[in-house]
Formats: C-alpha cells, structure tokens, sequence
C-alpha cells in the first residue's frame, strides 16, 4: 500500500511539534505591528499565478511561520500525494478508485491512464459530443416536438450536479449566449419545480437529467415530474427524446427512465460529484456560455494545475491556502472559514465551496481507518459582500470566535453604475483592513472623548467600541471574472482542499456520512404515508411523524 494510504500521524512530525512551539511564541503577535515593522510585508507574502493576485500579508505569521508550514507539507510528503493524484493512484481508497477530474482540463495530446487504458481518447469523445449537442442547441438545429428550436434548458440535478455548474453559469453570465437561458432544479420541494416549470414552455424545454448515480431521490423525483408535465402539456412518449437528456454514469437507469442511448452524457467513477462541474456535468454550462467559453474554463483550470505541480510550496497558491487553514484550525482552534466574494456574479460560490470542503474533509477518520489526531475540515460560510457587512460581520469584528476569511473580488465590473464599483472595492478592503487593524482602546476612548462626551461616559461606552482586530484574511484580486480566471480560481480551491486532506491524512473522495439519512429517509418515509406501521427507531422522530399524520388524516 503507498503511504499516502497509510499516513503518516501529522502531529508526530517534527515540524507540527515545532509549529506548537512557534504558536505560543505568537501569542503576542500583532498584525499591526508587524505592517509597521515590515515595510515589504505586502510584497512578502502575496503571490500571482493563472490570473488570481493573492495577498496573504494579513494573517497571523512572520517569516518562519511559512517556514515551518512549507516544512510540515515535505514532511508530510505532500509532493508524493499530488503526483499520486495526478498520476491516477487509486487515493480513494474507501471506493477502490483513482481521482481524475485534472484529465478532464488536460489539453489533447496528453495520456492518463487507468487501469492501463488511455482515457484521454474517451474524455475528448465526451468533450465533442458536448460541443456537438451545444451547436445545435444555439443554432435552432435541436427542436422540441412541435419543431420549435429549444429556448430553455433545464439541469435536473443537485449536490455537485448543481452547485458546480449553477455557480459557473451564473458567474458567467456577462458570457452567456443569447436565445437559450438555462433553469436548475435541484431540491425536492414542490414549490420549486412548480415555481420553475411556471416560466417554462414544453415545446421549447430541454431538460437535462445530471445525476452520476441516476439514483439521487431529489432528481429522479424531478425528472418523473418534469416528464409528468412535459406530457401534461401536450409533448408525447415518442418524441420525449427531443426533450430529455441525461448526463449519469448509469447508463441502464438513464435508459430505463426513457432516455435514448445516443443522448446520454457519460460520467465516470473517477470523477467524484463536487469535482464534476468540468465533465458533461458542465452542460449546461456550455448551453450558456458557449463550447469555447467552456474551454477556456478548462484551461483556467488546467493552468492551476500546472501551478499546482510544479510551483515551490511558498509560492504555491493552493499550498499555502491550505496550509494557512491548518494552522488556524490545528493551532488556532478557528472552527470555520468564511468566504466573502465581492462580485454579484459569484454569489453562488460560497454554495459550490460549502460543498467542496465540507463532503470533503468533513471526515474523523484516516485513510488507515484509525482516529483523525488534529482537527479535519472546518465549517465553510460565508456570502457576497457587502450584504454580509450589514448582517454577519459583526461577529467576524467583535465575536469571541476566530474566524479567518477570503475576500474575493474583481478589480472591475463589467457594469460600471457611477462610482458602485469603487465603492464596491473599497468595502472589500476596508472590511480586512478593520479585522486586521480593530481598534485600540486608547482610540475608542479618544474617539469618545473628541465627540466632547462627559468621561463617565467615554468609560461606560469604550469597552463596547473596542474592536480586537488582529483577525486573519486572505485577499484574492482578479482583473474581471473570465471563463479562464475562473476555472483556476475553483481548481485552486479543489488543490486547497486536496492538501488539507494529505496533512490530516484522510480521504477527501468519499462521503459515507450523506448515506445514513438517505437510508433513514426511506424508513420516515414510509411510516409518513402509513406503509410501514412500526414505530420509528427513537420518540422524536416517531412524534414528528404523528404530527405529520395528523395534519392529513382525512
Ligand atoms: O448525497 C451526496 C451526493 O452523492 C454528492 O456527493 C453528489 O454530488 C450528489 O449526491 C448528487 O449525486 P448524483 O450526481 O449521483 O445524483
């Protein structure tokens, strides 16, 4: 077994000892301080690669704290791990499978290997097929069963079926394609297929049916209810084919739902659901922004990639973003990490990350099966800015927990309204700049005191005004949103995450966890509807279902 299955106990590392040592050595550290006794801090601890500008000077470090961070990932042999990925090594190991979703950004030419079968051939079949169903769709060539070209398109999917390809569409928009406008229908809440299907016309809807398992509840229910209403419209059984297609790994159950052989995207084991937005899961992506723009998402990507590989870790963005996250939760005890983009487009990215991390490293065991001995992923929130100045951020200024945060933001907008974006930009900085700064009680008081309030008061009101600042933030610029910029941006979060799992040592590919309240569901279920007379496992849930029960008898 390699022993990137057997790992290493990260804290018994020499440097996880020394970094112990380093963090009570800064308790005392000042952000602040260290700006005025540093003048080249900025200059030191900021990067660019693949179109992202990284400043990580406001974070709770000195020199030889990224000293020791870049020695725990060569200890950790963190080199070995991502040319193990890369390479196709079977690193998760709870499913017997390799991680390839870097071969779906690889350019032609490039050979990856699984089981000793190319499988580059196969990915470029799919990437054609792809631009193939994309021109007709954007040319009028696909057509509904009245003959009317196909207007809307509608992904049937959730978790990484959705969440990938709803927050690059929507990031995307300034790109997107006019003539076909692209719905998700992700939960099984009635009020959102109806709300959805209300802006919908059957005989110009496309429903694409994205779910790798094809065994997903939420989506198999939407899709028999899309196809109840595609029929309920006037569309027949025979031409269904002109309106649903499928993107799924099992192909049997696609076809068994209705849909011909030729329309069915494949996926493959190789590729996990939250890393999938780069396979025919991106459909719907390609609908509306076009095959190239779809491209040049996955060269973003790919030149991350590259960065990934080959980029000395104190140089490397996604190495040191994930080693900034272990020391803040292995040393700093911060429970969680809040993503704050500054751009409308990218609202979603909170979501698809939340995703990303959580069902990642959301694990508390190792790749051995034994005990996690640090801490795993930590709670991911966040949301656009500066909505969240005037709702969370409080608790981010003055709040007892330690939360560090990315700020991401695009030096400009591609709909400048007067000076918005300045202003817009001024918030995201001045938003680190007060966690960084806070304020000093000696500066709340002289606030207080230059207003001309009574010194009684300036004592009741200071402790109040004092903000303790000294909170950790990373700063991520881009020129504007690109499909290219883009792509390496979720790369780069896709490698953090990656690098956080080899220094804990678990598996960030697997996700037993979501499995037992599916199991569950379907024993609640069937008491709900009076299927199953046996009492429910505990009282709780067995009184929620009385009420339930209650509530429709009769
Ligand atoms: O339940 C979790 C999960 O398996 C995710 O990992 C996945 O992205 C999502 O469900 C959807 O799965 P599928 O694409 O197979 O429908």
């Amino acid at each position: 077994m390699d022993h990137h299955l057997t790992p290493l106990d990260v804290t018994q590392l020499p440097s996880w000892r020394a970094l112990q040592a380093h963090r009570q050595a800064l308790n005392s550290f000042n952000m602040r301080q260290a700006f005025n006794d540093d003048p080249e801090r900025f200059k030191r601890f900021s990067q660019s690669a693949c179109g992202l500008f990284l400043d990580y000077s406001k974070n709770l470090i000195r020199e030889d704290t990224l000293e020791l961070l870049v020695k725990l990932a060569e200890e950790a042999h963190l080199d070995d791990a991502i040319k193990a990925m890369f390479r196709g090594d079977v690193i998760n190991a709870t499913e017997g499978r390799p991680v390839l979703h870097t071969a779906l950004r690889r350019p032609v030419g490039d050979k990856v290997r699984v089981d000793g079968v190319d499988i580059m051939p196969e990915v470029q079949r799919v990437l054609h097929q792809m631009t193939e169903l994309v021109g007709y769709v954007h040319n009028g060539l696909w057509r509904g069963y009245t003959e009317k070209p196909i207007t809307d398109v509608v992904n049937i999917g959730i978790g990484g079926s959705f969440l990938g390809p709803q927050l690059v569409s929507e990031a995307l928009l300034p790109f997107a394609q006019k003539g076909v406008r692209c719905h998700y229908l992700a939960n099984i809440d009635g009020s959102e297929f109806r709300e959805v299907a209300s802006k919908l016309n059957a005989e110009t809807t496309l429903f694409i049916v994205s779910s790798k398992s094809f065994s997903t509840l939420e989506t198999l229910k939407n899709a028999q209810a899309a196809r109840g209403w595609y029929l309920a419209q006037g569309g027949s059984e025979e031409e269904l084919y002109r309106h649903f297609i499928a993107v799924s790994s099992n192909k049997e159950a696609a076809i068994a739902f209705g849909i011909r052989e030729e329309n069915i995207f494949p996926m493959w084991d190789w590729v996990g659901g939250r890393y999938s937005l780069w396979s025919a899961i991106g459909l719907p992506i390609a609908m509306s922004i076009g095959i190239s723009n779809f491209k040049e998402l996955l060269s973003g990507a790919y030149s991350m990639d590259q960065h990934f590989q080959t980029a000395p870790y104190a140089r490397n963005i996604p190495v040191l973003l994930g080693l900034l996250g272990v020391w803040y939760g292995d040393f700093w005890d911060a429970r969680s990490h809040a993503i704050l983009p500054y751009d409308y487009y990218l609202r979603n990215i909170t979501d698809h990350l939340q995703q990303l991390d959580m069902e990642s490293n959301g694990k508390s065991v190792r790749q051995d099966g034994t005990p996690v001995t640090s801490g795993t992923g930590p709670v991911i929130w966040g949301g656009v800015g500066c909505n969240g100045q005037h709702a969370y951020h409080q608790l981010l200024h003055q709040g007892t927990h330690l939360i560090p945060a990315d700020f991401i933001v695009p030096v400009s907008s591609y709909n400048p309204v007067a000076d918005h974006h300045q202003w817009l930009y001024a918030n995201c900085l001045s938003q680190s700049q007060a966690l960084m700064l806070g304020k000093t009680r000696a500066e709340a008081e002289a606030e207080l005191r230059a207003k001309g309030l009574p010194e009684e008061e300036v004592q009741r009101l200071a402790p109040h005004k004092v903000i303790p600042g000294n909170r950790p933030s990373n700063t991520l610029v881009v020129e504007r949103i690109s499909a290219r910029r883009l792509g390496a941006l979720i790369a780069m979060y896709e490698h953090k995450v990656y690098v956080q799992s080899v220094l804990w040592g678990i598996n960030a590919f697997d996700q037993w966890g979501v499995e037992l309240g599916k199991d569950l569901g379907k024993g609640v279920y069937s008491r709900l509807v009076g299927s199953e007379e046996t009492p429910a496992e505990d009282a709780s849930t067995q009184g929620l279902i009385d009420f339930f029960r209650g509530r429709h008898r009769g």
